[in-house]
């Protein structure tokens, strides 16, 4: 079955966190938390699920999730490449890394590839600046990149 389905068991490991809760209130950001941590991800249909769980409106759910970058509403790769663009690493080249990672997963920065392997998402500083220009995979630093070596580091995550 694809990791990103939406199935009752996962909503049942939701529905069992929320019920652990000895207070609904105030919790829309935890209880968010944990169920991208289940589903993967927040579609529509697990931001209306909280919305109920919590007796919230659906907009006010909706508000949260827009409003942090951390949580998303696209299904997110098994692998993902943060490309820093901050200052730093964007006047080492940074710009050509991420086109060449573009290039080479056929997709664009914020995407998942059709496969649900990898996902790349462009940064703001990782706060590695001296080893600029950085990637990171999976949380791991990649520092002093070269254009040329992006191909290589992808390759070691595709068969993980
Ligand atoms: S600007 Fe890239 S790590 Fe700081």
């Amino acid at each position: 079955m694809c990791k990103n389905a939406l199935t009752e068991e996962k909503f049942r490991e939701l529905d069992s966190y929320v019920d652990t809760l000895p207070e609904k209130h105030g919790m829309l950001i935890s209880v968010l938390h944990r169920a991208q941590g289940i589903f993967g991800y927040l579609p529509k249909e697990v931001q209306l699920h909280v919305a109920r769980s919590l007796n919230l409106t659906a907009a006010k759910v909706y508000g949260v999730v827009s409003f942090y970058s951390y949580f998303t509403e696209e299904p997110r790769g098994d692998h993902i490449i943060n490309v820093c663009t901050g200052t730093a690493c964007f006047v080492r080249g940074a710009e050509g890394i991420l086109k060449e990672l573009e290039n080479h997963l056929g997709i664009k920065s914020g995407q998942t590839t059709p496969d649900g392997r990898f996902t790349i998402d462009a940064l703001r500083c990782v706060g590695a600046c001296g080893l600029a220009p950085v990637i990171m995979v999976d949380g791991k630093v990649y520092g002093r990149v070269k254009t040329g070596e992006v191909t290589g580091i992808v390759k070691e995550y595709a068969e993980v």
